[in-house]
């Protein structure tokens, strides 16, 4: 999968993707991240992206001129699956939209700022608009970087244990189960008898068990979807 990240401030975006299980997704080529500077692309002297908004209000707004340029720019070379704008007023990003997102090829995403970006562009080039919940940041890059994460850890072939992503919390709409490691008994608190006995199919029905009274207790909206 190959993801290309439009930004005015590309250095935001210089290190989420550089260590840990997306730094080992890259170096296995499985997934590639380009960011793309928006001022690059701006055709006044100033390198100028953003202007006054029309009907007055206090706030500048992306123009349309960098972001049109950049987005045909890039699609000579490449087909996008979606063009995403980041930004509040989007659908809320959840495990659903990442699950579906993991299994594509090539994504744009647009990081807004300012008061957002020129509605024509929003109109006649985005096709899919994400909010990561329901706050205001002052661009979409940490936004971008948080559904870039979730979405190269899914891709197939990231994790080395591939199973492992079918028992994150949301997957089926449940919460994840409580984990514990060595030693058993820490301060005499105590791991679960269950997970140190042995039986594999017990095991498996402690942790689906927990998983659902986790879920009612925390997230009962989750069981009514
Ligand atoms: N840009 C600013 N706030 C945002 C949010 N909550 N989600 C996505 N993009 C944003």
């Amino acid at each position: 999968m190959k993801i290309d990240i439009l930004s005015v401030v590309p250095a935001l975006l210089e290190s989420p993707f550089s260590h840990s299980i997306l730094k080992r997704a890259k170096e296995k080529g499985l997934f590639e991240v380009n960011v793309i500077n928006l001022r690059d692309f701006s055709t006044s002297k100033q390198k100028q992206v953003d202007d006054y908004q029309f009907g007055g209000g206090a706030g500048m707004v992306m123009m349309c001129q960098p972001l049109a340029d950049a987005i045909d720019t890039l699609q000579q070379d490449q087909k996008y699956d979606e063009i995403i704008y980041m930004t509040p007023d989007g659908a809320t990003f959840n495990q659903k939209i990442a699950n579906r997102l993991s299994l594509k090829e090539n994504l744009l995403i647009i990081c807004g700022h300012y008061k957002g970006i020129d509605e024509r562009i929003r109109q006649h080039y985005v096709t899919m608009e994400i909010s990561i919940g329901d706050y205001v940041l002052s661009g979409g890059e940490l936004a971008a970087a948080v559904v870039v994460d979730s979405i190269g850890r899914l891709i197939p072939g990231v994790l080395s244990n591939e199973t492992s992503a079918l028992f994150d919390s949301f997957q089926d709409n449940l919460l994840a189960p409580p984990v514990y490691t060595r030693p058993a008994d820490f301060k005499g608190w105590k791991v679960p008898d269950v997970l140190l006995a042995g039986d594999p199919k017990k095991v498996d029905e402690w942790r689906t068990n927990q998983s659902i009274e986790r879920t009612k207790e925390r997230r009962p909206d989750l069981l009514e979807d």
